[in-house]
């Protein structure tokens, strides 16, 4: 019963991706619960099945898992970080590296100066369309939240700094949530396990179960703190992070000085997506460096393949240098570090997952992956807020949330698609079988149906 399976597997999906039933009335503002949206830093999503969450599992067990999230290239901090709280790729909304450089202006950004609002406010992000909706902020220590974005500072947040604990960025958050209800978005940024990845490599198995263990502490406390302030079960609660780690090698190194005189050309961003702004010859430097190696692209602003969405902005520099999985670009020097991200955002290793919990969430619902961009969308739907004009898509995600009759309708229409079609396809073949050349012995041998017990999902 294969084919029939793969029929009604195909119809549900399109079902659930045309079928928008409209949600019983959208919620007002004031009406729906706070959200609070946590991200672990570097947090692969295959680290879900190689280690043990005791504690994750749990969250999410009473909540919506998905096993991987297709972030945004390219695939480092600040531009996923961004593309989480508004919704659009790289390229539209400005934050396209972690150290960037703007040729106008000639500003420079990094993570260490952050804080001009010049480089962020090419996007409105969720917190500020929360305050514009009447509502207050509040984070702790999230990319952007200690920045005075279209001059809208949060009415609660903290100067990062990584010295304060898990557990007093939580408390202060919470303890804002409680004094003032008017606060409807909450975040929470953590630095690991991002920290141990660079440092020791995703593969060390012994570095990273000791890292694991202690960010899945953390979900622990969070879970039992919430309850303990009365917010568990009141609120919706999104972890989630903003990319993967890559395994680097010094036997995967790309030296930059091997190809090319160092002097003809300026280097912004290093690896493993270098940004270069050629001083003299472009094309001679364009052309020295594509020979180089064989395991780094060479590109023309511009000519980066469509789907990294990665042109459109004058902080992209004119030629990019992009290092295949693991490899490292270094100008001449020996590897900087263990792990990495930043490489292409189809590669798995570089996507982080995403788990949910709270009254709009479903239970025990797992879904395989959707795009970090739709994200926006859905915390916009939930904080009953207008989205500004983004990347993302509510109807790639709405079936996570509980009010969404997505599955059950759905699967009932599949089911009556599904069996027209059969119906369809067995008059078809039974016609065809009658008005068959007797002479050649099976002609529709690809069409017969095998009896595939195990592959009945919808039968059992
Ligand atoms: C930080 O950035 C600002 C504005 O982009 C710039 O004027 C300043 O020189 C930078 N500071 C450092 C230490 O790089
Ligand atoms: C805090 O919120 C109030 C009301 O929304 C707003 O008027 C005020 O400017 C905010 N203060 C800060 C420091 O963000
Ligand atoms: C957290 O809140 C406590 C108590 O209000 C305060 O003393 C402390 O400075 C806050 N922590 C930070 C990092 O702002
Ligand atoms: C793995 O990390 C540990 C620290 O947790 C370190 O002591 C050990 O040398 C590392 N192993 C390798 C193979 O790098
Ligand atoms: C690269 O570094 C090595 C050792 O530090 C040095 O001998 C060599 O000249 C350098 N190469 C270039 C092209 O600068
Ligand atoms: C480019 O390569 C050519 C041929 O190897 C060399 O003569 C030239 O100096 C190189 N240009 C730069 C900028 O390194
Ligand atoms: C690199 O370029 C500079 C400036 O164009 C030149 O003076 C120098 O000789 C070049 N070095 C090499 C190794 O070609
Ligand atoms: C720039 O480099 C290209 C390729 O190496 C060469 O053909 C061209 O003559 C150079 N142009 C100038 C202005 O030097
Ligand atoms: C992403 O969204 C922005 C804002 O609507 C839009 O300008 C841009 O063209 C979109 N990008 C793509 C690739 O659709
Ligand atoms: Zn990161």
């Amino acid at each position: 019963m294969m084919h029939i399976s793969i029929y009604l597997n195909i119809l549900i999906a399109s079902a659930e991706l045309t079928l928008s039933v409209p949600t019983p009335e959208q919620k007002s503002t004031s009406d729906s619960p706070p959200l609070l949206l946590v991200s672990f830093d570097g947090f692969r999503a295959d680290y879900l099945k190689k280690y043990s969450f005791p504690n994750l599992e749990k969250f999410f067990a009473d909540g919506v898992l998905v096993h991987e999230l297709t972030n945004v290239f390219t695939t480092k901090t600040f531009p996923n970080h961004y593309s989480l709280v508004t919704g659009l790729y790289a390229e539209s909304h400005g934050m396209v590296a972690s150290i960037m450089y703007d040729s106008a202006s000639k500003k420079h950004f990094s993570i260490q100066n952050d804080s001009d609002p010049f480089w962020w406010n090419e996007a409105t992000p969720i917190w500020v369309s929360v305050e514009e909706s009447g509502f207050k902020a509040a984070s702790a220590m999230w990319p952007g939240t200690d920045v005075k974005i279209q001059n809208h500072p949060l009415n609660y947040t903290f100067d990062y700094n990584y010295r304060v604990t898990f557990q007093e960025r939580l408390g202060n958050l919470t303890q804002w949530m409680i004094a003032d209800k008017t606060v409807k978005f909450a975040s929470l940024y953590w630095e690991e396990p991002d920290r141990s990845g660079h440092l020791y490599g995703p593969e060390n198995s012994t570095a990273m179960s000791h890292v694991l263990k202690e960010v899945d502490n953390y979900i622990g406390f969070l879970v039992k703190h919430l309850f303990d302030v009365g917010l568990w079960e009141k609120i919706n609660v999104i972890i989630t992070s903003d990319h993967g780690m890559a395994q680097c090698s010094k036997e995967r190194l790309i030296k930059l000085d091997e190809c090319i005189n160092s002097s003809s050309y300026t280097l912004v961003d290093m690896s493993p997506l270098t940004a270069i702004v050629p001083l003299e010859n472009i094309s001679e430097v364009y052309k020295n460096l594509s020979s180089c190696n064989s395991h780094m692209k060479v590109y023309l602003k511009g000519n980066l393949p469509d789907r990294l969405h990665y042109k459109h902005n004058d902080r992209i520099q004119p030629v990019l240098l992009l290092a295949d999985e693991g490899w490292t670009i270094v100008k001449n020097g020996t590897l900087p570090r263990l792990g990495d991200h930043g490489y292409d955002n189809t590669l798995p290793s570089m996507h982080p997952f995403l788990a949910a919990h709270g009254p709009a969430f479903r239970k025990d619902y797992k879904m395989s992956s959707f795009n970090s961009v739709d994200l926006y969308p859905l915390m916009c739907h939930l904080l009953g807020i207008p989205p500004k004009p983004n990347n993302g898509s509510f109807a790639h995600v709405r079936c996570v949330l509980v009010n969404e009759q997505c599955g059950e309708l759905a699967l009932a229409v599949g089911v009556v698609l599904g069996v027209l079609i059969l119906l369809t396809t067995f008059s078809c073949l039974f016609w065809l079988m009658k008005n068959r050349n007797v002479s050649s012995p099976r002609p529709f041998a690809r069409l017969q149906l095998d009896d595939d017990a195990d592959d009945e999902p919808l039968l059992e």
